[in-house]
Formats: structure tokens, C-alpha cells, sequence
């Protein structure tokens, strides 16, 4: 195949690729519909994919049972300098890394195709875009990148002759010996999802779960984008975007932050339970914001599609996501398989079906003891075809941000909503976020750890220089045009050990009285850690009186759980070390003294 592109620079790096992996063919991808047909019958040939019946042009995949998360402990930040890194991320020297992955490298495409993928993050309008080529040995990656990126000849006609881009270098390290049958979920045990910043470089090895893999997403948006976003100027966040309408017909569009699996998509794709409120959906994961001319910040989603969590996800709980999914173009990701050729996840029904094909291959009942569908099985859809998304999403502007939420898993102590004093104590309450790890990453679930920003695991450079880029950030702007922060947990507990707030369509109160408190008439209680709305100040019509009692314990600052909790936040700044910003400090000085 003729390559498609006289970039000089790309065509060299393509053929260094090719003859280190030493694939049979290279195959330059253009994203059409026929590229999607051609290679979706080859996955479902190889056993990888299985169509579905009962859902259009929509596929079901099992992954090998080791490979099903993101991989944090084989995750490596490799800056020239292992202080830039910091101390929330893994390093090596970027030389020794390549001399590691190189070797893992060396034939790791023999006897398979690699696919040449170019791509753009954000619209393809945009001023400058945000390109990339990912090359990959996984036709996987690829349908899934038609999906999740603007891939393909309309990426590839900006490239030029010297358009910058983001290397991105991806295989599952499988090579096929000749005449050996293939496995339908090549990986290694071996992994290394590796960042290169001062290069803008990504390589990936041995897993093929998206985000290790679909580099475009977290290792590029995120990693990449935040070093880019700290020399530039702008922020890349771990956010999704929302737009909210008011009955009066305001509209605020709010970006919130939220760690893997705590409930970005949901609230992005949000029906509101109060009449007369409308939310529409702009972005599920990620956002990148930068100042427009008026000094507003403006957010733009990078991304194309939405790689969901499944299980919880239903009629009751997301039915914008589940119209979605019903429009067909989807691919489903360690969920079950029904006999009649469709997708089942727990939570999907309110009852499982009598008879399924686990994300393991096996036969399941209701019976079985184990869920049928791994925790972190995934859809992956275009956003397009959500019902509620805004016809601005694709705007290259972005949208005017209002608020940026910042929230976690936490049984305790953190309160359902809380305003900040101003900006620097939400950088103050977005630094100390905390939550229950979740199974988005392997390791263990459950655990309370900090999660700044909802970045811990995305912050491409030192985190003590991120927080001060959050709040240069806000001393570079003109205060009354920034968002108002504010910290949310819908996920605290009673003593009985149930959810005090019910969540999901109910978040839409929260969000209404945040728009109350941006417009100045909510009222809140001045708390030692922020602004608190009382029973009254949220508007709880159409719930049942029974569940005041509740909203009300979750609303409780309890402040003998926050004096348990300061020790526990100077632990992490201790960690931070040198670098941590001296407001920061402050803050949590002050919020010891507001304690007493
Ligand atoms: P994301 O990874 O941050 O996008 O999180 P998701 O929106 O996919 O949600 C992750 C899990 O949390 C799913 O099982 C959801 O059903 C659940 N979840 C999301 N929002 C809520 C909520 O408001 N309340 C409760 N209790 N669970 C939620
Ligand atoms: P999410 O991330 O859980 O924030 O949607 C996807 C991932 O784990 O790659
Ligand atoms: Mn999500």
C-alpha cells in the first residue's frame, strides 16, 4: 500500500516502526465505513468479536481475563529529569526505557498487520488541531479509535508536510508464529503504558484495555495535554461537560471531575428529575479549557465518543446512554453475551436473564455466584448519537464554563455538596479530593486514597507544579468571570451502611442550586470547609419526605470527621514535598483554624 501522506516525518517514523516490529503488511487507516466493515468481519473471523442480533453494526468481546483495566503500576512518566515527574507517578530514565521497550519492540508485530492511524484530538476546525498517529498491531484499537477520535483521511489532510504530532506507538505484543492460530485477545503479560513528555511521545506495550491502548485517550489528552497545558497556558482535565437549562431559560455549562468510575458519564448524560430543567451532554471524560478573548474559560471535549462503564448503567439509571447504545455502531467489552445476540451487564434490567455467556466465556444463570460482566466492562459509542447532545459540542471555541465540580467516593465525612470561599480553596478542595479506588484500575477496590483533581493517575508532570498551574490559573483571570468550585459525594453513607442521596437524576438538585448560588440568590450555611446548602436551600419537591432525614445527614459537616481528615491531607502535602504551593499550605491552615 501507497502511503497516503508526503510527511516526511511521519513516513520515516512509520518505516522505524515497521522495521523494529517486523509486521507482514502496514495498512494506512482512512476511517471510512468499509475500513469499519472490512475490519469488524476480520474480528469477528479471528473470535474476538461476536455480532449482534438484536443490536445494529454492534459487537461483543471478551478480553483475556488479565487484561481488563488500566495498569497504574505500569504506567511511567519518562521526563529527561526524574524530579519533573514528581511524586505521584512512576519514572525511569526515558533512554533506559527505551532500551527496555525497544527490545520489547523488536518482532513484536510479526505475523500481523500494523495499522497506520492518523488521528485528531478535538475538532478538526480547530486553529491549531490537535493531531496524533497512533500505530498499532490490534484491529481492536482501531474500530474502537473510528469510535472514540476523528481518525483517518480527514485527520491525515491537516497533517501537511510538517504538522506537529503526537507519536504514538501501540502493540499488543503477541507476534504470531507462522501457521499458528491466533488467540482472540492477544496481550502480554509484560506491560508498559509509557509518556515521553518532552517529546510528546506515548508508547504502549502488552495490554489492549482501552486506556492503555487507545492512546489518544488518557495517555495523550491527559498526560501529553497536561505538560502542554502547564507550558501553554490552559488546563487538561479529567472532566466531563455539561450544559444545563433553567426554566427561565438560562444556560450554565458546568465541567466536573470526578476519579475513573464515579460517575462522569451519568452526570454528563443527566435527566433531570425537576421539571423544566434539560441537560445536555457536551463531553463524559475529558476536557480542555483555556481563557477566551471575553476572560471566561472556555471547554472543548477532545474526544468522539464515550468509553463507558456498563454495569449500573439502565433505564432507570442512564436512559440517554442506553438510547445511545440502542442506535447500534457500538462495541461492548467484558460484558455478557445473551442467547438471542444481545448485551447484558448488572443493572442493565432490573432481573437478569435466565441464560447468558459470561465476560469469561462461560455459561452463566442467575444462579452463578460471580457477576456475569466484569465490574469495568465498557461500551464504546459515538457521541453523536446521544440523544441530549448539544449541537455545540463540536464547536472549536469550546463553551463558557460556570462551575467545576470536583467529586469522589467517599462513605464519610465528605458532605453531599459544598461551595468554595473562592478560587483558591476550590484548588485547595480539588488538591485534597479523596476517593474509594474502583475496579477502573487493577488493584484493589475500596481504598480511600487522594485523587487530586481526579488527575492522580493523568497528571503528566509533577503534581506540586500542577496545583500551582491551578492556581496561577485563577490569579491570571479576572475573578468575577472564573467558575465558582464546588465539591460533591453522592456516594455517602449511613450508618446502616445505605446511600444517603439517591443519586443519578436527583444530582439534578444539586446542580440547580449551584446555578442558584452562580445567579446569587441560594443560600448555604458558612461551614468550616465551604458553603453548605441546608434542607431548604435545595429544592427537594417530589421526593418523599422520609428521604429528607437522610438528604439532611448528608448534607452534615461533622466537624470531629474533618479533624480525623487533616492529618490525613498533611500526609499527602507531605508527600508533595518542596513543590507543594504555599497557598495550599495556607489553606489547610486555615481550615485547621475554622475547625477550632
Ligand atoms: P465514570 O467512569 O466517572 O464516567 O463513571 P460512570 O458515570 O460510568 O459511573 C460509574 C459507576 O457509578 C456506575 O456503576 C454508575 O452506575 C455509578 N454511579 C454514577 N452516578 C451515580 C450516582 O449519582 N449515584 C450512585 N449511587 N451511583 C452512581
Ligand atoms: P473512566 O476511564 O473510568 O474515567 O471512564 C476509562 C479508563 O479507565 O480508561
Ligand atoms: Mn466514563
Amino acid at each position: 500500500m501507497t502511503a497516503p501522506t508526503t510527511h516526511r516525518g511521519l513516513l520515516e517514523w512509520v518505516s522505524e516502526v515497521a522495521a523494529l516490529t517486523t509486521p507482514d503488511q502496514v495498512v494506512w487507516c482512512d476511517g471510512s465505513p468499509l475500513e469499519w466493515r472490512r475490519l469488524t468481519d476480520k474480528l469477528v473471523a479471528a473470535g474476538t468479536l461476536v455480532r449482534l442480533d438484536k443490536k445494529p453494526n454492534s459487537f461483543w468481546c471478551a478480553s483475556d481475563p488479565t487484561d481488563v483495566a488500566r495498569v497504574e503500576d505500569r504506567t511511567y512518566i519518562c521526563s529527561a529529569d526524574e524530579a519533573d515527574a514528581g511524586p505521584t507517578n512512576n519514572w525511569m530514565d526515558p533512554l533506559d526505557m527505551k532500551v527496555i521497550m525497544t527490545e520489547h519492540y523488536r518482532g513484536s508485530m510479526a505475523g500481523r498487520t500494523m495499522y497506520v492511524i492518523p488521528f485528531c484530538m478535538g475538532p478538526l476546525t480547530a486553529d491549531k488541531p490537535m493531531l496524533g498517529v497512533e500505530i498499532t498491531d490490534s484491529a481492536y484499537v482501531v474500530i474502537s479509535m473510528h469510535i472514540m477520535t476523528r481518525m483517518g483521511s480527514d485527520a491525515l489532510a491537516l497533517f501537511g508536510e510538517d504538522a506537529d504530532f503526537v507519536r504514538c506507538l501501540h502493540s499488543v505484543g503477541a507476534p504470531l508464529k507462522p501457521g499458528r492460530a491466533d488467540v482472540p485477545w492477544p496481550c502480554d503479560r509484560t506491560k508498559y503504558i509509557t509518556q515521553f513528555p518532552e517529546e510528546r511521545m506515548i508508547w504502549s506495550y502488552g495490554s489492549g484495555y482501552g486506556g492503555n491502548a487507545l492512546l489518544g485517550k488518557k495517555c495523550y489528552s491527559l498526560r501529553i495535554a497536561s505538560v502542554l497545558a502547564r507550558d501553554e497556558g490552559w488546563l487538561a482535565e479529567h472532566m466531563l461537560i455539561l450544559k444545563l437549562t433553567a426554566p427561565h431559560g438560562a444556560v450554565h455549562y458546568i465541567a466536573a471531575a470526578f476519579p475513573s468510575a464515579c460517575g462522569k458519564t451519568n452526570l454528563a448524560m443527566l435527566e433531570p428529575s425537576i421539571p423544566g430543567w434539560t441537560v445536555e451532554t457536551l463531553g463524559d471524560d475529558i476536557a480542555w479549557m483555556r481563557f477566551g478573548d471575553d476572560g471566561r474559560l472556555y471547554a472543548v471535549n477532545p474526544e468522539n465518543g464515550f468509553f463507558g462503564v456498563a454495569p449500573g448503567t439502565g433505564w432507570n439509571t442512564n436512559p440517554n446512554a442506553m438510547l445511545t447504545l440502542a442506535e447500534g455502531n457500538s462495541i461492548f467489552t467484558n460484558v455478557a453475551l445473551t442467547d438471542d445476540g444481545d448485551v447484558w451487564w448488572e443493572g442493565c434490567t432490573d432481573s437478569p436473564p435466565d441464560y447468558l455467556t459470561s465476560w469469561r466465556r462461560e455459561n452463566w444463570t442467575p444462579e452463578s455466584t460471580d457477576p456475569s460482566s466484569h465490574p469495568n466492562s465498557r461500551y464504546c459509542t459515538p457521541i453523536t448519537q446521544c440523544p441530549i447532545t448539544a449541537p455545540e459540542w463540536d464547536d472549536p471555541n469550546g463553551v463558557p464554563i460556570s462551575a467545576i465540580f470536583f467529586g469522589g467516593r467517599r462513605a464519610t465525612t465528605v458532605p453531599l455538596v459544598a461551595e468554595s470561599f473562592d478560587w483558591q480553596h476550590g484548588v485547595f478542595m480539588g488538591a485534597t479530593l479523596s476517593s474509594e479506588t474502583t475496579a477502573a484500575a487493577t488493584g484493589e477496590v475500596g481504598v480511600v486514597r487522594r485523587d487530586p483533581m481526579a488527575m492522580l493517575p493523568f497528571i503528566g508532570y509533577h503534581a506540586g507544579d500542577y496545583f500551582q498551574h491551578w492556581i496561577d490559573t485563577g490569579k491570571h483571570a479576572d475573578t468575577t468571570k472564573l467558575p465558582k468550585i464546588f465539591y460533591v459525594n453522592w456516594f455517602r453513607r449511613g450508618d446502616d451502611g445505605s446511600l444517603l442521596w439517591p443519586g443519578f437524576s436527583e444530582n439534578a438538585r444539586i446542580l440547580k442550586w449551584a446555578v442558584d448560588r452562580i445567579e446569587g440568590h441560594g443560600t448555604a450555611f458558612q461551614t468550616p470547609i465551604g458553603w453548605v446548602p441546608g434542607t431548604k436551600a435545595l429544592d427537594l419537591r417530589g421526593l418523599e419526605t422520609a428521604s429528607h432525614w437522610a438528604i439532611s445527614k448528608a448534607l452534615t459537616v461533622d466537624h470531629d470527621e474533618w479533624r480525623a481528615e487533616l492529618p490525613l491531607i498533611e500526609q499527602w502535602f507531605a508527600t508533595i514535598g518542596d513543590k507543594l504551593p504555599t497557598a495550599l499550605h495556607d489553606e489547610l491552615e486555615a481550615l485547621r483554624q475554622r475547625l477550632g
